[in-house]
């Protein structure tokens, strides 16, 4: 009997956790007797003449290359997309075919299901999530429906129909990825903070998330002063406010913003430019600077003349942008343990025959953390788009400025156990153990290429 053979290939931007799920995915496969091929940089592989491919677990076993505690991807990434009925499509049907695919796990985000849409009438195709800004998801079964579209401005808004949610509400409550992410921030901060500390500053941190507040609330766990979210449109004079009373306070600010931040006209507070995403992603950048701006002229120079004696106001300010640290690098235990098993519920999946599902990670306070699936089209609104899930209102405080008791609630089940002993010995003994004085860095990129074939 011939055995069956899955595709698997990663989309989107990268996370720390990518490895981890396509690890999950083959380990689930061999025990299935069942080849996995890796296509390599996402759907782009799909496009040319023949299909840039590797065999991931020859005689059964996972190559030795595939290390679920690497960052990245060896599969590689890209932000392209097919679009249905257009003439990329025609060739990645007629690659997809020749393949003899008996399924394609894509792990990605909202934008990968866009692209995995169209591939579904060739072959059945499953989602597995990978995103730091946590935003693949519902927060209750409903939500995508309570998406309104308001012709006058082109725009659709969220209009919750849920004032309150349970932890057991909330669909694919924690993404792979994130956790690792909000790791990094929290380092980033700690240190960010004893800076500003000392030298009597105003720091105004920005953290990634694009639409989402997530990974800003997951920052909740250095303790900065206020968090702005996406989510709740800036307040400026509440925050000027507050960080003056603080300063009177505590002689130094720490604020971190998320990088999607509005101001109460809709406007981002960073520039944002449309990317090619057929999600309709946007780029943001420039929110830290932007606010430190606007704070700079509103609160001038009498408030730091006190503290800072003689030093220009203009220096009691700095941001920093954590940037694509907090995608990279090596996954913290949750990120490695529930990656890995949200890619063995994706095999599953596509093993039986399901089509257009997302696997999905769920979680009760009776039974913790378990695994499920959705069918994709469950995240669509009443015009079929996908919208990052955002904060829901439950989490966050606008008037402090802070998480909610019930943000609290929402993060404890991910990181009370995310981080393993060997997250933090890794530094001691790999990082500093002496080895990396004396060899230099080897990229996965070469030794997978050896094994690349076109087919
Ligand atoms: O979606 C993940 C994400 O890291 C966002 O948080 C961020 O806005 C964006 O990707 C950055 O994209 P790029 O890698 O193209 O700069």
């Amino acid at each position: 009997m011939k055995r069956k053979r899955i595709g698997v290939l990663t989309a989107g931007g990268d996370t720390p956790a990518l490895n981890a799920t396509i690890w999950g995915i083959v380990e689930e496969a061999n025990r299935r007797d069942t080849e996995v091929l890796g296509l390599m940089r996402g759907y782009a592989s799909l496009l040319g003449e023949q299909v840039p491919a590797v065999l991931l677990n020859p005689l059964f076993s996972s190559i030795p290359e595939l290390d679920s505690c690497a960052g990245g991807t060896i599969l590689g990434s890209s932000r392209t997309y097919i679009e249905p009925d257009s003439v990329e499509m025609s060739r990645a049907r007629s690659n997809l075919q020749r393949l003899e695919l008996d399924g394609l796990i894509c792990v990605g985000g909202d934008g990968t299901i866009n692209g995995m849409q169209p591939l579904t009438e060739i072959t059945p195709c499953v989602l597995a999530p990978k995103t730091i800004d946590n935003d693949l998801g519902l927060n209750y079964s409903e939500e995508a429906t309570d998406w309104v579209f308001d012709t006058d401005s082109g725009q659709s808004k969220l209009v919750p129909s849920r004032e309150h949610i349970q932890p057991a509400d909330i669909i694919n409550y924690a993404t792979p990825g994130f956790a690792t992410s909000v790791f990094v921030v929290v380092q980033s901060i700690d240190r960010i903070r004893t800076t500003a500390e000392s030298h009597r500053r105003i720091a105004v941190v920005e953290v990634m998330g694009r639409k989402s507040g997530y990974i800003a609330l997951g920052s909740a766990y250095a303790q900065p002063d206020f968090i702005l979210i996406p989510e709740v449109p800036l307040d400026l004079d509440a925050l000027e406010q507050q960080v003056r009373r603080l300063y009177e306070i505590q002689e130094h600010v720490v604020i971190v913003v998320g990088e999607g931040v509005r101001l109460p006209d809709g406007t981002e507070l960073g520039a944002a430019e449309q990317t090619h995403d057929p999600a309709g992603n946007i780029k943001f950048s420039g929110a830290a600077d932007a606010l430190v701006g606007l704070l700079r002229k509103r609160m001038g120079s009498e408030c730091f003349d006190r503290i800072r004696s003689g030093e220009p106001a203009e220096a009691a300010f700095f941001t920093r942008k954590i940037g694509h640290t907090q995608r990279g690098g090596r996954p913290i235990q949750f990120d490695r343990f529930y990656g890995s098993r949200i890619g063995g519920k994706a095999m599953e999946l596509v093993a039986a025959g399901d089509s257009n599902q997302v696997a999905t990670l769920q979680y009760t306070d009776e039974t913790g953390f378990h695994f499920s699936s959705l069918p994709a089209h469950r995240l669509r609104d009443s015009r079929g788009t996908i919208h990052a899930r955002t904060l829901h209102p439950t989490m966050y405080d606008a008037g402090r400025m802070q998480m909610s008791d019930f943000g609290r609630d929402y993060l404890h089940p991910i990181f009370s156990n995310a981080i393993g002993w060997d997250d933090v010995e890794f530094i001691r003994e790999e990082t500093f153990g002496g080895g990396n004085l004396t060899r230099r860095f080897q990229s996965a990129n070469v030794d997978v290429g050896k094994r690349v074939r076109l087919l």
